[in-house]
């Protein structure tokens, strides 16, 4: 029987044209660019303009990520939009993002998973397609978090910002994808630790959209022990080792959480992609944004193999190998 797997045609990112500054930051609340900088290496983060919504950075990204492949909306039949901001309650985003595209066929779903919102879009995206659901997927992670942040709380506002990243995913017999695709996958929540991260609003409980809280020390020290038990489990269900990595494309969180993961792993620095400081924490739009930069800027080739994870509220964490 012929075996399937899914392989990476192409990755596009998107940034709101508004930029704030540690410096905006520290005339709206009791901070300092010194303190964000050391204590995240965040220096700026872009922010969606009055109007511009989480559909409109993620058609974006597709967009790019289309381009990027050689194809056009109509050949997608599958959209996994990973998003904890979406334009409305309900329907859910990725029909949005379909309409606009102008795509008419297949399905369309959002993914909740917060920060980790794209390593389990890329997840379910990669069950359907080697299952043979669907033929190729745009795998989008968007988010307006500036929406749900408590402007007035420091410890808090100064970490995230707006943007989305996209990829296209393809099924393809093993045969012509040759060493290419998705080669392992780990998945993990414990909703034990839901008040360490979470939205005080919602639809069922507060009627409101509600504004995000976090105890960010307690997170950072669960962040490195689960992200690197997560990496491990990843790559040896690949049946690969973890110095056969070539690009540790994490979660754009604090680059003092990139830097430990790395160094706990025995990762070489050089090997880790950090765009922590251009666009803070977007959510599940932060691992395609850091693949799109390192992609467009050359440094991510074709045949390399691509570590990317990420942890967030819930907590939910997970780790995906990917030979691009
Ligand atoms: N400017 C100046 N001082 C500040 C600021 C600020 N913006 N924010 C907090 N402080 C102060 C605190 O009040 C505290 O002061 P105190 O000692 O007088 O009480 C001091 O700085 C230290 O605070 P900590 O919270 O212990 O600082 P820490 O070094 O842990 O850094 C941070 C805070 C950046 C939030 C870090 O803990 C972190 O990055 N956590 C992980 C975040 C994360 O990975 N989240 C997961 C993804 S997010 C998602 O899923 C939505």
């Amino acid at each position: 029987m012929t075996e399937f797997v899914s392989v990476l045609r192409g990755v596009g990112g998107h940034l709101p044209s508004k930029v704030l500054t540690n410096d905006d930051l520290a005339k709206m609340v009791d901070t300092t660019d010194e303190w964000i900088a050391a204590r995240t290496g965040i220096r700026k983060r872009h922010i969606a303009a009055d109007g511009e919504t989480t559909s409109d950075l993620g058609v974006a990204a597709a967009r790019k990520a289309l381009d990027a492949a050689g194809l056009a909306p109509d050949d997608i039949d599958l959209i996994v939009v990973a998003t904890a901001t979406p334009d409305y309650t309900f329907p859910s985003t990725a029909t949005v993002i379909q309409q606009k595209l102008g795509i008419t066929r297949g399905a369309g779903f959002d993914l909740q998973a917060v920060c980790s919102g794209f390593v389990f879009a890329i997840a379910t995206a990669d069950n359907f397609l080697v299952r043979g659901q669907f033929e190729r997927a745009l795998v989008i992670g968007a988010e307006t978090f500036s929406r749900i942040l408590d402007w007035s709380d420091r410890s808090t506002c100064v970490l995230f910002g707006d943007g989305a990243g996209a990829v296209v995913l393809e099924r393809q017999p093993k045969a012509q994808a040759g060493d290419r695709g998705v080669k392992g996958i780990h998945l993990r929540t414990d909703g034990r630790f839901k008040d360490l991260l979470y939205v005080d609003g919602g639809p069922s409980t507060t009627q409101t959209v509600g504004h995000l809280r976090m105890v960010g020390n307690q997170v950072f020290k669960h962040a490195v022990g689960k992200i690197s038990e997560s990496v491990r489990a990843a790559v040896g269900q690949a049946g690969l080792q973890i110095s056969d990595i070539d690009w540790f494309v994490p979660h754009q969180a604090n680059q003092r959480i990139l830097s430990a993961v790395a160094e706990r792993l025995g990762l070489d620095e050089q090997k880790v992609v950090s765009t922590v400081a251009e666009h803070g924490n977007t959510s599940a739009a932060s691992v395609p944004l850091a693949l799109a930069a390192a992609t467009e800027d050359g440094r991510v080739k074709p045949g390399d193999l691509v570590l990317i994870e990420a942890i967030g509220g819930g907590l939910a964490w997970g780790a995906a190998l990917i030979r691009v």
